[in-house]
């Protein structure tokens, strides 16, 4: 079964909690957290203290999205604040082998995300320290936007190459869409405007728990 991660960047702002119960009640699996730094990304979005507080609501695993350009300077405030997998960008220029070392040494589930242009090459060699692959589907910064599905031949090269960690997608992921990432080896599916601008997220969550069993 592909697990359900609805993106907190598609709640309504003025109500998270409510929204973060209705997702919890309603079977999700995963809460995605963006964080962006108006500088990798050209949008600004959340700080530890919502992780804190997402941390007191719910009991969903926090799958907290680094799309910045200085992630070492925040990580540890991210894991005291409770995620439980934390992701860089591939793309930086950093010492990516070291901050993922420091995410898992937590005991925080380290991930790596590729931006939709950036080959799969760019990450082989740090496979065997995440626990988690994140495919942007969209260029990373805004929800609501088309899945670019080109990245489905990354989905399927990161399968076929016997990856053991999670392979999570995200952006533009829909019903309609979501069996043909699922054929290809996805295991997540992190899910934004599709889910939070439902008004029946449950019956929706138990339609693509359906999908890919
Ligand atoms: C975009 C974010 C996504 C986004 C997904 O940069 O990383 O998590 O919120 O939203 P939808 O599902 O609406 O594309
Ligand atoms: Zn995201």
């Amino acid at each position: 079964m592909i697990k359900i991660a609805p993106s907190i960047l598609a709640a309504d702002p003025l109500n998270l909690e409510k929204d973060i119960k209705r997702a919890e009640k309603a079977g999700c699996d995963w809460i995605h957290v963006d964080i962006m730094d108006a500088h990798f990304v050209p949008n600004l979005a959340y700080s530890p203290d919502v992780v804190r507080c997402l941390k007191k609501v719910t009991s969903l695993p926090l799958d907290v999205h680094l799309m910045m350009d200085n992630p070492e300077t925040m990580i540890d405030t991210f894991l005291d604040a409770g995620a439980s997998c934390v992701t860089i960008h591939a793309e930086i220029q950093k010492d990516i082998p070291v901050l993922l070392d420091r995410i898992r040494r937590s005991g925080c589930m380290a991930g790596i995300a590729l931006k939709p242009g950036s080959p799969l090459q760019m990450i082989i060699e740090y496979l065997n320290r995440t626990d988690l692959v994140l495919m942007m589907t969209v260029e990373p910064g805004f929800g609501g936007q088309k899945l670019d599905t080109s990245v489905i031949g990354k989905i399927r090269g990161l399968k076929d190459l016997g990856y053991q960690g999670e392979i999570e997608a995200d952006g533009g992921i829909r019903e309609d869409n979501l069996e043909i990432l699922g054929k290809n080896g996805l295991t997540i599916a992190v899910m934004g405007t599709a889910l939070f601008h439902d008004d029946h997220m449950s019956a929706a969550v138990k339609r693509l728990h359906k999908i890919c069993v």
